[in-house]
Formats: C-alpha cells, structure tokens, sequence
C-alpha cells in the first residue's frame, strides 16, 4: 500500500488518538501473571499490542474481546503459565519480544520467540545477557542475540543488581519482571530515566517495587491481582498532529485525552524549545498516569538542541521532530540518539535519506542528526522502510510540502495506529491523504 498526500489547507478540530501501545503491552502482560480479572479499556487494537495478547494466550491466559479496545484478560497467576504449543511470532514489536524474554526467564519449560525481518534484526542481548547471569537459559542466533530465540526459565533465578547500559524501559521491565520468580531482590539501574509505566502499574497489581536512588527494585513474592486499566491516549501518536498543526498554516488542534506522563514528554519540551504554542488542559488520572488535552496552534518554529536525559522521553517522536526541524528556522542538532539505529529501522538514516528526498538539508551522525532547517519541503516519492514511525512522519511532511508526496510500503502504520488515515483527513477537512493497493 502507498499514501498519496496533497498540502493540507488548514489543519482544524479535535482529535483523539489510539490508546498508549506501552500501557497497552504492559496491562496485557501484566494481566496474565495476575490472578483474576484485569478489565482493559482503550486497548491499542494494533498490530504489536495485538501481538502481546496473543502470546499471553498461547502461554495459557484467557482473552475475551468485549468491544473495540475492551478487553478481558483473566491471568494464569504468577506461576500458573503453561509451555505454548508452537513458536511465539511477536511480530514487528520489541516490546512483545524483550518483555516476553523477561517473563520466560522465569517459566519451567521452553519457548520459542521469533519476530518479522525487522525484529530479527534488532539486538536480544541487552535482555538476554543479565537474564542468563539470573539463571536462564536464552539461546539463538548470533551467539544468541537475534530472534528466533529459544528461552528456558530457571526457578527460582538468581536476584540481581544490574547496571543497564542503555536508557531502555524494556530491558527494565523485562528485569523486573523476573525478579518475580527470583530468590531474593532484583535492581535495575539506568544510564537516565526511560518510561515508567511498569513502576506505576505493576505496584497496582500488587508487586513489591520500590524506586528509589540505587534504581528500581522488584521483590519478589507478593501476590498479582487483576485490576481495571483504562489506557489514556498515546503521546507518541499525538506527536504527528502536535508537529502537523505546529507547522501548518493557520492551523489549530486539540488532540484529547492524551497520557502526559512526565517520562513521555519530552516532544512538548523540544516542542516548546522551538517555539510551538502548545496548551495541555483539563488534566486527569488513568491507570496510574496523567492525562490531558492539548491544544496546538499554529506557530513561527526554530531550531533546537535535543540531547542527554531528554532523549529517552522522546527517543520514539525524533523521525515527526525532525519533520518540525526541517521547517523551522536555524539549524537543529540531536545528538545522544544512537539508540535510534536499532529501533524498528535505522530511524537516523531513514530520516537523513528520506527527509532529503523532500528538499531537506540533513547531515547523519552516528549518533544523531543536524538538521539546517528553513528548508521549504518539495513533493516527492519516499519509502517508509516498513517503519510505522517513519511512515507517519512522511505523511506529515507531505502535507506540509509543496506539489505532491507518495508514501510507498504504508501498511506499517497498523502497527500502532490504526485510524491514522482517517484522523488526518478529519483534521484536513478533505482527503489530503489517500491510500492506494
Ligand atoms: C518501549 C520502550 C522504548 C520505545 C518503544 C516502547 C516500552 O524502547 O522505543 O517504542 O514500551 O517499554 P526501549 O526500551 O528500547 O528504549
């Protein structure tokens, strides 16, 4: 599938965004460890939190679908999961595949974990050396660092204290969550602070965490039970309409119930750096998360410096970021990014490569971008690479460009946003974006 796109005229209304896709994986899996019921409204029907609930079937939890994003998920218990009959394709999601590793660390039998080319590709390692250091066994391709992997847990594992390398909140919860099964406390410490969904919601499941100035710390032995989560609005899909509206003329969005949590918004920070007006208003509480409007207005952008602990809060929002760099004024350095390369593409070449496709002037660096800005975007054809993220962004860039832009390989947005198509001519009031077979 291809998306033709045309310039927005006016950007305008209100628009609500698909449920949070870590809230989603995280209510999903943290359901099926639980006894009883977890009720889950404003699930992510995409296809990585789909993946997740799938596995949670296969490892003997019970689903039921009770409307759209309304889920049942009646937990096996801590210890009451069962060996999956067949391999575990989790598809294009590194959620599902590292947090599941953490989970099987901890499981008396053995499951295999396989992914898309993409997933394939990804580094396994950052979870699955300590979780061999706590006792399981993790085996697979490259000396066991690419999926498919093999995974056969140890009870109990051994408690570790672990300094991770990288700021990443699946290589934390897939720790943590072995600490369930382990013999005493598990710590996770990390370079600097990566979302904390696991840390608010699986303290309501009932899990011993603390968080205090030597990391995080799950220890183990009490109880899971189910619990009601409802998702806010995922910040992450918000970020497209919050750049789209920014940028375009005269446009003003609200984008409604949206999570705000502080480990989530950083894009509103290097929003505001670059001068973009946007207002976060009738705030609220959902599973354990704060919850907002915001409203964007139209606005004169500049350039930014974007690094350090603010990466982490935004690491997903840099490809639609760099489409805001590409238009403000002044140059816009992000630096501090390596991580970007081995996310669900090489986020910092596709958006150097495709971006420049579009009349952008953008220098790589291995571990970031500059970005010169002032730059006025020209139709052209571009490729998605198969990532849904950089797909997205490529559609914002058509309609803020001049002539027309082709999206090509545009399936992948299903992997987190479904409805993205639809919202996007709301907001244009016309079919600004089209997609062809
Ligand atoms: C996620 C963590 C981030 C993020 C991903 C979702 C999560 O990855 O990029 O989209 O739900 O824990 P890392 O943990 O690899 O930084």
């Amino acid at each position: 599938m291809r998306i033709r796109v045309r310039p927005a005229r006016r950007l305008s209304g209100r628009v609500a965004v698909p449920g949070d896709k870590s809230i989603s994986h995280r209510a999903a899996l943290f359901g099926a460890l639980a006894s009883g019921r977890t009720e889950i409204t404003g699930f992510l029907e995409g296809e990585d939190c789909l993946a997740t609930l799938k596995a949670v079937r296969a490892l003997g939890a019970e689903v039921t679908r009770k409307g759209p994003g309304h889920y049942l998920v009646d937990g096996a218990g801590v210890n009451g999961l069962s060996e999956p009959d067949n391999v575990i394709d989790c598809g294009n999601s590194g959620t599902s595949a590292r947090l599941l590793v953490g989970v099987l660390a901890g499981q008396p039998f053995w499951t295999v974990l396989t992914g898309d080319d993409s997933l394939r590709s990804r580094p396994m390692d950052r979870v699955a050396e300590p979780l061999r250091r706590m006792g399981a066994t993790v085996v697979g391709r490259r000396e066991g660092s690419r999926l498919p992997l093999a995974v056969r847990g140890a009870r109990p594992l051994t408690a570790l204290t672990y300094a991770s390398p990288v700021a990443s909140a699946q290589v934390k919860t897939a720790l943590l969550l072995a600490g369930l099964w382990a013999d005493g406390p598990v710590t996770v410490r990390e370079p600097s602070q990566s979302r904390d969904h696991t840390e608010r919601m699986l303290g309501g499941f009932g899990a011993r965490l603390t968080v205090g100035s030597e990391g995080i710390t799950l220890t183990p032995g009490a109880p899971l039970s189910g619990q009601p989560v409802a998702v806010p609005g995922d910040i992450s899909s918000a970020a497209f309409f919050l750049v789209a509206a920014a940028a375009a003329p005269d446009a003003e969005v609200t984008v409604t119930q949206v999570g705000t949590n502080p480990t989530r918004t950083g894009v509103l920070e290097a929003l505001g750096a670059m001068g973009a007006q946007i207002e976060s208003v009738t705030g609220s509480q959902a599973a354990a998360e704060p919850v907002a409007d915001l409203v964007v207005r139209a606005a004169a952008l500049r350039g930014t410096e974007i690094g350090g602990a603010l990466v982490p809060r935004l690491i997903d929002e840099v490809p639609i970021l760099a489409v805001a760099a590409c238009l403000a004024e002044g140059p816009t350095e992000i630096r501090d990014a390596a991580e970007l390369r081995v996310k669900e593409s090489d986020r910092i070449r596709a958006v150097a490569s495709e971006l420049g496709r579009l009349g952008a002037r953008i220098t790589e660096r291995p571990d970031g971008l500059r970005i010169e800005g002032g730059a006025r975007l020209r139709g052209a054809v571009v490729q998605s690479g198969g990532d849904h993220r950089m797909a997205m962004a490529l559609v914002v860039a058509g309609l803020l460009a001049d002539g027309e832009t082709v999206v090509e390989d545009t399936e992948c947005i299903a992997t987190s946003f479904p409805g993205f198509l639809n919202a996007v001519n709301d907001l244009a009031g016309t079919q600004a974006a089209r997609a062809e077979a």
